[in-house]
């Protein structure tokens, strides 16, 4: 790595792999991670904060500020993901309350405040619905000026989960994903597509779990919780890597590789709602051709991930003492 780290806010629902992400920004070198903003996603908004808070003391991180944000998205109901983080949403692992608090102030103005206040202008990386980043781009939306570009782990070019065709991020605030496209600033979108190829081999997970430092122990703890299938070698569960893959992504953005494509949210009720419509034809079709072509924002969206960089460069930073 050469040059200064990158300056770095997360906004994040802490949530298993969300907390994968955290550790591997706190450790790494090329990362210098300003701010950690909390929203409801995969848990309670009180959760996430308390999540995090627990990761970054667990990882030995400086004391980084963390803001409460939305409770809830802007239109939707909260509609939680326990059945895959777990009640506490980080797999009830039996973590322990953190002992640091909090910043006196909500996501939003911290947001504002880090960003404004950075020396170079930062890359935001939202692993969660995007309702505290739509808060942000409407209330203050000078923050562009110092916003490098975007980083969201959110959306799917081919699958979903949430629905047949709708990711989690997207599908819980689809209105909010909306308006993150629209933002004006340039936007990397790591989807499913990638998001759930980068996979941690059972024997890795196992040598982190026996780990005597406790960030690395977390790290092996939290990865036993999101198995994936067993290694055919080993038969041992491997873990996946998720959210943490995004900011990998800023760290190394040469292990994915991306298109600028023209990306929009469908808001429309029923079994579309929530979805990323990639547009990937080469050429307009008939209803350019006869209707006009419609304003659409451009996205870099991840098409593909080296795996074993990802893999090598997550778990080097990691298991750094
Ligand atoms: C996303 O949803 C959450 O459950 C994960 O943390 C990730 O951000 C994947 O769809
Ligand atoms: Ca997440």
């Amino acid at each position: 790595m050469t040059g200064q780290p990158v300056p770095v806010i997360i906004d994040c629902d802490t949530g298993v792999d969300d907390a994968l992400a955290l550790l591997f920004a706190v450790r790494h070198p090329g990362i210098d991670l300003r701010a950690v903003t909390c929203v409801a996603g995969n848990t309670d908004v009180d959760g996430v904060v308390r999540n995090t808070l627990t990761v970054l003391e667990q990882a030995g991180a400086p004391e980084i500020p963390v803001g409460r944000g939305a409770e809830r998205p802007l239109i939707e109901p909260v509609r939680t993901a326990r059945h895959v983080h777990g009640v506490d949403g980080m797999g009830d692992i039996g973590l322990p309350a953190p002992t640091r608090a909090p910043a006196d102030v909500d996501a939003v103005t911290l947001l504002r405040r880090e960003i404004l206040a950075s020396p170079r202008p930062v890359t935001l990386v939202p692993t969660a619905p995007l309702t505290n980043i739509a808060l942000l781009l409407r209330t203050h939306p000078d923050v562009v000026r110092n916003i490098e570009r975007i980083v969201f782990m959110g959306g799917a070019v081919a699958t979903g989960n949430a629905t047949a065709v709708a990711e989690f991020n997207v599908w819980h605030d689809p209105e909010a994903a909306a308006v993150l496209l629209t933002a004006g600033v340039p936007i990397t979108m790591y989807g499913l597509d990638v998001f759930q190829r980068v996979v941690v081999p059972g024997a890795d997970v196992r040598r982190l779990r026996a780990s005597a430092e406790p960030g690395t122990r977390l790290a092996g703890e939290l990865l036993a919780h999101r198995p994936s299938s067993p290694d055919p070698d080993s038969g041992e569960t491997s873990g996946g890597l998720g959210d943490a893959g995004a900011v990998c992504s800023v760290a190394d953005p040469a292990g994915i590789t991306t298109s600028l494509l023209p990306v929009e949210v469908s808001l429309a009720p029923g079994p579309t709602r929530g979805q990323t419509i990639v547009d990937r034809r080469a050429r307009p079709g008939e209803s350019e051709i006869h209707e006009g072509a419609r304003e659409q924002p451009l996205v870099d969206v991840a098409l593909d991930v080296d795996v074993p960089r990802f893999v090598k460069l997550w778990l080097s930073a990691v298991e750094r003492q």
